[in-house]
């Protein structure tokens, strides 16, 4: 193996490992997923890390769950904790929709039920967007 085909075999087996978590994050989502860390109960995104479709799964070290940043169409943001409020069970993004793995409780793109077994929403984080921030309260 020559020096140059080496080199670029080495960088293409190191971008795709540095993908990994981020499509570990999304399952079969096919939207982005970011690993930040909180401080003081605050996970700081920056705007152009949001994917473009809308939708951002953030797992963030500090953070008690993974939650999901929806664009909402008015083009503010929810904060939606994936973990639902029947049983706990791990929620994804389906569809369109948020589905619970556990039971099949489906909940909108602002974490409203619409449909059971759960009856209470999604939890909702506090957002805000500082300069090129957005910033989400989840503690
Ligand atoms: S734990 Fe989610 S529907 Fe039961």
């Amino acid at each position: 193996m020559e020096r140059r085909q080496f080199l670029v075999r080495s960088c293409q087996a190191c971008a795709a490992l540095a993908f990994i978590p981020a499509a570990t994050l999304t399952g079969c989502a096919s939207f982005k997923g970011l690993s930040l860390a909180a401080d003081n109960g605050m996970v700081q995104i920056p705007l152009a890390q949001l994917d473009p479709s809308g939708k951002t799964m953030v797992k963030a070290k500090g953070a008690p769950e993974k939650f999901i940043v929806v664009e909402q169409p008015d083009g503010s943001y929810s904060a939606i904790e994936l973990n639902c409020t029947h049983k706990g069970g791990p929620v994804n993004e389906k569809d369109g929709q948020l589905v619970c793995g556990l039971h099949g409780s489906t909940f909108d793109n602002t974490g409203h039920v619409v449909k059971g077994p759960a009856k209470t929403d999604l939890k909702r984080y506090g957002v805000e967007v500082v300069g090129d921030l957005l910033q989400v309260k989840v503690a």
